[in-house]
């Protein structure tokens, strides 16, 4: 049976939700599942923007054939060519084969990769700023490049002015029955921000590329490939957030404690630090076991925060596997403008310390903030004052930042 939802006049979401993938790109958890969105315009001509992931295939091909009714596919826009919205593609054409595949050269370039079919009689190249007229309605394109593949393009609906946004704006979740964020009950921001973190993240610049490129538009609606459709005032509640998270601009002055312990030692001291961090009046503060919480909820917080204590021990001469594995995803994704403090751990040979406060100074605009404490296998009474002046240049700094 059909689900399908009309967004404005003669525009329809045909896409759908995935409760069952336990892990996006088979990497990052999915508590709450996952939508694949898709849209289907009727005009003089029809148009399908994307498609969506396999798991969902059957439900779309009902959703487009319910819509459609007895009339042909005349276009469908390729705005990402990553599986999760391509996935489909072949199987459009062999359905309505006097289908146009919209895209530019890098989205045909990805299509001949993935795919054996032979669809380039199929092919309607557009570049930047060109226009597709439908009949009421006309759609414009634009480039945008690492947002989050090098084919990516956004696909602007000039009369109501509708972004279809590719993955930019998108957030893990599946829906509960409502596709506007503004009818989602309690809708978790958290969510759109660790969709961006951990898969956009690295691509900040690109971001404001496209933010540059779309200034002056009148945007009234965005579409994203993911999670909720934002408008009204939604619009700009995302659109702010984007701008400081593609800037690397902490959302929140605030402290994410994250360290690695074996035995309690190292989780110890981070607790005593935690405290006296309280009692210096820095509220906003959040402590993750590093082998407990997965990745990427810790550094969708890392994005949300202005401050950051990391602590590890050493663990075969090295810096302890889970941590150097948060250090280095951090790294590669390029998070910036934080402030960063180091807590080590070790019994007999110290190596925890050195190689976070090496990994650290290796990311661009990331202050080291006050003196790294290296302990021998437990916190002792004499080495509390070394915490209480780290606590101190922490809440200075949280107080001023
Ligand atoms: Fe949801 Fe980059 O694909």
């Amino acid at each position: 049976m059909y689900s399908v939802q009309e967004i404005k006049s003669n525009i329809y979401w045909v896409g759908g939700s995935d409760r069952r993938l336990a892990l996006f790109e088979n990497l990052f958890p999915l508590p709450n599942g996952v939508a694949y969105n898709s849209y289907l315009i009727l005009d003089e001509k029809t148009a399908l923007l994307d498609t969506v992931d396999r798991s969902i295939s059957q439900q779309y091909f009902e959703n487009i054939a319910h819509v459609l009714g007895d009339r042909q596919l005349d276009y469908l826009i390729v705005n990402h060519m990553e599986p999760d919205h391509c996935a489909n593609i072949e199987d459009i054409v062999r359905r309505y084969p006097n289908v146009k595949l919209v895209g530019n050269k890098k989205t045909f370039q990805f299509m001949e990769q993935f795919y054996e079919m032979d669809m380039t009689s199929h092919y309607l190249e557009v570049k930047e700023g060109d226009e597709l007229p439908l009949g009421q309605r006309t759609l414009r394109f634009y480039t945008a490049p690492m947002v989050h593949w090098p084919e990516v393009m956004v696909t602007y609906e000039i009369s109501d002015g509708i972004l279809f946004s590719a993955d930019a704006f998108g957030s893990f979740g599946a829906f509960s029955g409502n596709i506007f964020a503004d009818e989602i009950d309690e809708f978790d921001v958290g969510e759109a921000r660790r969709y961006y973190a951990n898969i956009v993240g690295r691509y900040g610049a690109q971001v404001q590329a496209l933010f540059k490129k779309l200034a002056g538009l009148k945007i009234n609606m965005i579409c994203s490939l993911h999670g909720p459709i934002w408008r009204g005032e939604q619009i700009s509640f995302i659109l702010d957030l984007y701008d400081k998270w593609s800037r690397y601009d902490p959302e929140k002055k605030g402290v994410v404690l994250v360290y690695a312990s074996m035995y309690g030692n190292t989780e110890n001291a981070v607790q005593v630090l935690a405290n006296k961090l309280a009692q210096r009046g820095v509220r906003d503060m959040r402590m993750y076991d590093v082998s407990k919480t997965h990745a990427s909820y810790i550094i969708s917080d890392l994005w949300k925060y202005s401050h950051i204590v990391f602590a590890s021990p050493t663990y075969n001469l090295h810096l302890y596997f889970n941590m150097d594995a948060l250090l280095k995803d951090i790294g590669v994704l390029g998070l910036k403008n934080r402030k960063v403090s180091i807590l080590g751990n070790h019994t007999w040979a110290s190596a925890a310390m050195k190689s976070m406060k090496e990994q650290i100074e290796a990311m661009p605009q990331m202050e080291l903030l006050g003196e790294p404490i290296d302990l021998r296998s437990t916190l002792k009474p004499e080495r509390e004052p070394e915490l209480d002046k780290l606590a101190d240049v922490i809440a200075a700094s949280v107080k001023e930042a």
